[in-house]
């Protein structure tokens, strides 16, 4: 593909991103399957320009405006173009040799794209005029909330989740061990070392066709952020127990449950999406996992729930939230999640809180986590549970840390808190909480009148 006609794939995918529904992976992934033409290597660069303007969108729109372009009428032309000159370094004819209206390449420079052309040459992203909330790339209305989350960390977390993420994979320990998967994929060329924090991880260097490998389609190693992959073993499940996966989605973190539990005793994958947990089915026979039973729930209040309270030994909340932590790997996610959106995040959480509380017997563990950075849906939405539920204590994590992956928390709050910045993963937040007692009576009777 010649430099021009990438552009235009770029200012194509971003248009159907705008209005999409689905996942920006999904939308990708569609768009991609329809243009078998494009290369992985073109492919690799549409998808990187997409990122930039994703993680960058809002200080192009501020150097648009200030150049006299009319970003609301055709945002993804305008912010591509801004993308090539501010963060790729384009120059001023090469812009103009790909935006010249030929096959497959953006229609030619209008007469005030050209003026604004010769104004961003040569720019640097960053100005001292931005707003806070435009250097650091979020959308105005969050930033309050990512300040009250990061503190004075707040710049160097921004930075770290404006930069790309690599490549984590967890060894699928049914199959074999981290050397050998090591081993293998160093023996396929691949540039391969071992997480710093998860016992069960590898780190690749660089971005790879996965599938064409032997330890992907071996099964023996599945893509899994380090810090999802430490969400999974901070549950401490063991083989043979009853453990309980109330958001399992599409099924990361039960594969991960159950190589930790020797595909022995019994996991139940919950969730409300169907389409998501037939995905999840389909990982879970591919990957040989046959402990493992899928239940559609109507709602987080499905009856199934009062039926099965208090017989599970672990359960793992995994609670749909802002996506706020996974930033590196979707930066387009930020601008997909209006400002009415957060209120009804808090309170799906809190009632799914609740029901899956019923769920631990005496003794049992819940695992409360996100994959949020901000505080109203981490600390304060447990805080909040705490207060009030009875029968429940916090256990704190460096002491779980200790007895489900061994050695020193890297976290010195009584929950984790993992981020880009600190820890090199995604951010990721786990509250680790113990059933202290039974439920009472008086609590069984307002669930038997629900
Ligand atoms: C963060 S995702 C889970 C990711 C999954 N655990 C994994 O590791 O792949 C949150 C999930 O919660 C599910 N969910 C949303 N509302 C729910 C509810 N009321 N009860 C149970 N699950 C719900 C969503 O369908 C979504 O799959």
């Amino acid at each position: 593909m010649t430099p021009g006609a990438r552009a235009q794939a770029s200012i194509d995918l971003l248009d159907i991103l705008m209005t999409a529904r689905k996942g920006a992976d999904d939308v990708a992934g569609i768009f991609f399957k329809r243009r078998r033409y494009i290369g992985a290597k073109d492919r690799r660069a549409v998808r990187d320009l997409v990122h930039d303007v994703a993680r960058r969108r809002a200080q192009l729109d501020w150097w648009l405006q200030r150049a006299g372009v009319p970003v609301d009428r055709v945002p993804s032309r305008a912010r591509v173009l801004a993308a090539l000159l501010l963060v790729q370094g384009w120059t001023e004819s090469q812009v103009a040799e790909a935006f010249d209206g030929g096959p497959y390449r953006p229609a030619a420079l209008a007469p005030e794209e050209r003026r604004a052309v010769a104004a961003l040459t040569g720019r640097p992203l960053a100005h001292p005029e931005q707003p806070s909330w435009v250097s650091s790339g979020a959308p105005e209305w969050l930033e309050p909330a990512l300040r009250r989350a990061f503190g004075e960390r707040h710049e160097a977390e921004m930075e770290a989740l404006n930069r790309p993420a690599p490549v984590d994979l967890r060894v699928n320990t049914l199959v074999g061990t981290r050397e050998q998967a090591l081993a293998m994929l160093r023996q396929d060329g691949l540039h391969a070392e071992p997480t710093p924090l998860s016992p069960v991880g590898i780190r690749l260097a660089g971005h790879h066709q996965l599938g064409a490998y032997q330890a992907f389609w071996s099964g023996l190693v599945e893509v899994q952020d380090e810090g999802s992959q430490i969400l999974a073993l901070l549950l401490g499940a063991k083989p043979g127990e009853r453990v309980c996966d109330f958001c399992s989605g599409a099924g990361g973190k039960a594969l991960a449950l159950a190589a930790q539990m020797r595909n022995t005793g019994r996991i139940v994958a919950c969730d409300v999406s169907a389409p998501r947990l037939e995905r999840a089915g389909r990982r879970l026979r591919r990957a040989g996992v046959h402990a493992v039973e899928q239940r559609v729930l109507s709602s987080e209040r499905d009856r199934w729930v009062k039926r099965a309270a208090g017989t599970f030994d672990r359960v793992l909340v995994d609670a749909p939230c802002s996506g706020t932590g996974t930033w590196r790997r979707r930066p387009e996610s930020r601008w997909r999640l209006p400002p009415e959106r957060l209120p009804l995040i808090l309170s799906d959480q809190r009632r799914i809180l609740d029901s899956a509380a019923r769920l631990p017997r005496e003794g049992g563990r819940l695992v409360y986590a996100t994959c949020s950075v901000l505080r109203e849906e981490n600390e304060d939405q447990v805080a909040s549970f705490l207060e009030r539920t009875a029968g429940f204590e916090m256990v704190p994590v460096s002491e779980a840390w200790a007895e489900c992956i061994g050695g020193a928390c890297p976290c010195p709050d009584p929950c984790l808190r993992l981020s880009p910045a600190r820890h090199g993963v995604d951010g990721f937040f786990a509250a680790v909480l113990r059933r202290t007692r039974a439920r009472s009576v008086a609590t069984r009777d307002e669930d038997e009148a629900s």
